[in-house]
């Protein structure tokens, strides 16, 4: 081993949509509501809908994608975070069931509740036991099923969310690639702003708390939308101040997928002109914790070792940050 720092190096992502495409039109037939408007609000056009399955299985299928194109053996992966609100089951973890459905028996893991900070949050935790040297290959996923807790009765959620997931594979890099810095911020004060009410120990279900329909998610989306405009954009311009990236130094910002208008309010702070922004809304909708993993494949053939990457998140809860990275690999 050389004299380097060791870096946490994305070495490898795949993502995973499921089949069924639920599209405005559909949607139209469903809620009182047309393609126009969700177009023009949120930029969303369709988002794929997992119909059998649960959280596990989209993120066995990206994991599986993964190994194989990192050529790995799955024996030798060490640890596993999932960054998800809709795990399988409040327990055993999903990672735990994802680890056994992919033959990663010699890991350990645990789930990640961020809401959609969850991969941006795993991530830097996950850069931890690499940075340490503690261990060679960390599996970062951010996946969710939103369908299993969107009503289809309520317009102003229904449009925006879909299913999806992603997966990367974190290894050692002595070149100074991979996770640079990392801001991570919370305010509890904001639960009831984005929230599942029932299903917790607050409220244990119950007969009520299905009929009053509290297992559903139930956002103030115009609040979520201001505190999101305000921090993702701001936290994205500290961390550019902090380790003195110019908008010229930043190659790629990896946003989270919520709301276009969230996004272009994120880059113009931060001074990065359309080319240089990931945007995948429009074919997936807001999968959660999967958007930035799913940005990442979307755009990985486009990327060159050295980039300058900022990821960046904004979440209920509430939860928000950004990660600069170095990308480390060009395409293959
Ligand atoms: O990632 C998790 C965190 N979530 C977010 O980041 C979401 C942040 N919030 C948002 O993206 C936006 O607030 C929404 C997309 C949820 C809503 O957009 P908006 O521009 O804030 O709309 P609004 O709530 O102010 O509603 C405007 C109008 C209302 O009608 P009136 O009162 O003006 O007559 C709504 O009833 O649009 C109506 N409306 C709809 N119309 C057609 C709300 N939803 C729909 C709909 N179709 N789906």
């Amino acid at each position: 081993m050389g004299m380097g720092k060791i870096t946490a190096a994305i070495t490898g992502v795949q993502g995973y949509l499921p089949e069924y495409v639920l599209t405005n039109e559909e949607l139209s037939t469903m809620v009182d509501t047309n393609d126009e408007w969700i177009t023009s609000r949120t930029g969303v056009k369709e988002r794929h809908i997992m119909k059998n399955g649960a959280s596990s299985d989209m993120a066995s299928e990206a994991v599986k994608g993964l190994l194989k194109k990192t050529n790995t053996n799955p024996e030798d992966v060490d640890l596993v975070i999932v960054g998800t609100v809709t795990a399988d089951h409040p327990f055993p973890s999903t990672s735990n069931i994802l680890c056994d459905k992919t033959g990663m028996k010699n890991a350990w893991g645990f789930d990640l509740n961020a809401a959609c900070s969850g991969f941006i949050y795993s991530l830097a935790t996950a850069s931890q036991f690499i940075e340490t040297g503690k261990y060679k290959k960390v599996i970062v996923v951010g996946v969710d099923m939103m369908s299993s807790i969107i009503d289809y009765e309520d317009r102003t959620t229904c449009v925006i969310f879909g299913d999806g997931a992603g997966a990367v594979m974190l290894e050692p890099n002595e070149e100074g690639m991979g996770v640079q810095d990392f801001i991570l911020r919370s305010d509890g004060s904001g639960v009831n702003f984005w929230v599942q009410p029932a299903g917790g120990s607050l409220n244990p279900p119950t007969i009520e708390t299905v009929e009053k329909r509290q297992h559903f998610v139930k956002q103030e989306g115009k609040q979520v939308f201001k505190f999101a405009v305000t921090n993702m954009a701001g936290v994205s311009a500290e961390i550019m101040e902090k380790n003195n990236l110019s908008s010229d130094d930043v190659d790629w910002l990896v946003p989270h997928q919520a709301n276009l208008r969230i996004i272009d309010a994120t880059a113009n702070r931060m001074g990065l002109p359309k080319e240089k922004v990931m945007i995948n809304i429009q074919k997936y909708g807001n999968t959660t914790a999967g958007t930035l993993p799913l940005c990442l494949w979307d755009y990985e053939n486009q990327l060159k070792k050295g980039d300058n990457l900022i990821l960046s998140a904004f979440g209920g809860g509430f939860t928000w940050g950004a990660v600069y990275l170095k990308w480390a690999y060009d395409p293959k």
